[in-house]
Parts: structure tokens; C-alpha cells; sequence
């Protein structure tokens, strides 16, 4: 477990190459690219920072961007800390307090996603209204660190409603074809049995997926504004006629980059 010291330690690595920042993204499977669109990039790989674990998926960069866009300093998160690479919670949210210690006024999670909702497909973009997380440890688990929240949080309003506005406005403004949903965090490795899917189904997710809900909860306990979106990449087991892979989820990246590329844009100017 980490302590406050920890935290400060880290963000102040971070700080020394950034200073402050406005908004923190954090980038899913194979959106990596995003990060090209900042302007006179620091780059700081996840090893330098104190405490980081490392990121071993393949289409994770492992890297932080930093960058102007616009009038906003960005700072991206180009790779993941998931809990199925053998991370605790803590450690997979370990950068959302780094966030919230750099000043950001919003994080903005993007992620890869299997769509439930049968009206979804393959490069669907869907916003995330709220999620759904009922078994693992939280990331919160612990002695509570006062200086970011307290004990028992809220989480009535994590996926923050005037963000969630401001995107659909912009959505609309840019053509682009937004849903929204709730988001059901799954722990992985392996995709989820028809089962499984079945019974989320029921529950009310719209979409599932192995991560965003360790950062959104560190995000909502810390009071950092979150907005988030999922890009359907594959129908999630059963659903779907044929078995699911990583290679299927990295392609359908392609899809949904021009869009997610445009609204990132947008939604980050409008911050
Ligand atoms: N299930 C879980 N995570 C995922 C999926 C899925 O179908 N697609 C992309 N990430």
C-alpha cells in the first residue's frame, strides 16, 4: 500500500518535466495514437516515475505524453496498470492521484470495450453514464488517505453529468454517432463466458470491460471530474457468433480512432 509521500514523490518526478496540468487522458487498447495530436510533447516513460508499475500488454505504449492542446496542458496516459497483469487496484489507479496532485481539473478515461447492448457494434463509441463493479478488492482498500477523500465516497456521481453534456454537444456538433451506458468491470484475463454476459445483460450493463472503474472510483474518492468513453471493439461472448481475441479488439481500434481523435480534441478544448 501506498502512502501520501508515495504519491507527492512521484507527481513531483512528473511535475519537474510538465509543471501543472489541466486535464489527464488516460489511453485503452490500440488508441495509443491519440497522443500525436499534443503540441511540443515531453514524453516520460512509466519506469522513470517512482512507484509505477510497468505495462505489458501489447498495444499499451507505457508511457506518459505531455502536451499543449489547444490552451490546455494535457497530460496522456498512453498504457494501462490492469489488475489481470497482476497489479492490485491500487497500483492500476496509482496515476489518478499523480493526476489530481499535478492540479488536473478532469480526467478523461478511454477504454476497449465488448458491447451487451444489442444496438451496439463493432466502432461504436459509447459514453459511460455510470458502471458496474461488485466483486474484487476496491482500490480504495486500506488505510484511507484523508489529503485525497474520505473514507466512505460517493459514487452516485462519478461519470460527471455537465462533462457528459459538454460531449454530447460536441458529438453532435462533429457528426459523430454517441451512445451512452453503463460500463461492467470484468477482471479478466479470459473474455467473459455467454453466461456471464448473459447475466450482465440483465444486470444492466451495456458494455464490459478490464479496466476504467479502479481509476473512475480513485478518480470520484479524490474529487477529480471524470468523463469516459468505451469503444466497442467487439459483441461480447455469445453475442457475437465467433470467439473473441486481442487481435480483433486492436483492430477495431482502427474504427473508432478518426472519431475518438476528433472528440478527444473537441472535449479537451472545451475543459
Ligand atoms: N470483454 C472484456 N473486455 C474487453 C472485451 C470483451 O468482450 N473487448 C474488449 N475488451
Amino acid at each position: 500500500m501506498f502512502s501520501y509521500d508515495d504519491y507527492k514523490r512521484s507527481a513531483d518526478y512528473i511535475r519537474k518535466k510538465t509543471g501543472d496540468i489541466d486535464v489527464a487522458l488516460v489511453l485503452g487498447s490500440g488508441l495509443g495514437k491519440i497522443a500525436e495530436m499534443l503540441d511540443s510533447p515531453v514524453r516520460i516513460r512509466f519506469e522513470e516515475v517512482p512507484n509505477l508499475p510497468r505495462s505489458t500488454v501489447p498495444g499499451h505504449a507505457g508511457e506518459f505524453v505531455f502536451g499543449v492542446l489547444g490552451e490546455k496542458r494535457v497530460l496522456i496516459q498512453s498504457g494501462r496498470f490492469h489488475y489481470y497483469e497482476g497489479n492490485t487496484f491500487e497500483q492500476s489507479a496509482y496515476a489518478v492521484r499523480l493526476f489530481k496532485l499535478l492540479g488536473a481539473r478532469a480526467l478523461i478515461l478511454t477504454n476497449a470495450a465488448g458491447g451487451i447492448n444489442r444496438s451496439f457494434s463493432a466502432g461504436t463509441v459509447m459514453m459511460i453514464t455510470d458502471h458496474i463493479k461488485f466483486f474484487d478488492e476496491s482500490p480504495l482498500r486500506g488505510p484511507n488517505i484523508d489529503e485525497f477523500g474520505p473514507r466512505f465516497n460517493d459514487m452516485s456521481f462519478v461519470y460527471t453529468k455537465s462533462l457528459r453534456d459538454m460531449a454530447a454537444g460536441e458529438a453532435l456538433r462533429l457528426g459523430i454517432a454517441l451512445k451512452e451506458g453503463v460500463y461492467a468491470f470484468m477482471p479478466g484475463p479470459s473474455f467473459e463466458t455467454p453466461a456471464e454476459i448473459r447475466a450482465l445483460g440483465i444486470l444492466g450493463a451495456d458494455a464490459v470491460g478490464m479496466s476504467t472503474v479502479a481509476e473512475a472510483i480513485t478518480a470520484a474518492h479524490a474529487g477529480l471530474p471524470v468523463l469516459a468513453f468505451s469503444c466497442i471493439s467487439n459483441l461480447a461472448a455469445g453475442i457475437s457468433p465467433k470467439p473473441l481475441s486481442h487481435q480483433e479488439v486492436m483492430d477495431a481500434a482502427v474504427l473508432v480512432e478518426k472519431d475518438m481523435t476528433a472528440l478527444l480534441d473537441a472535449v479537451i478544448k472545451e475543459i
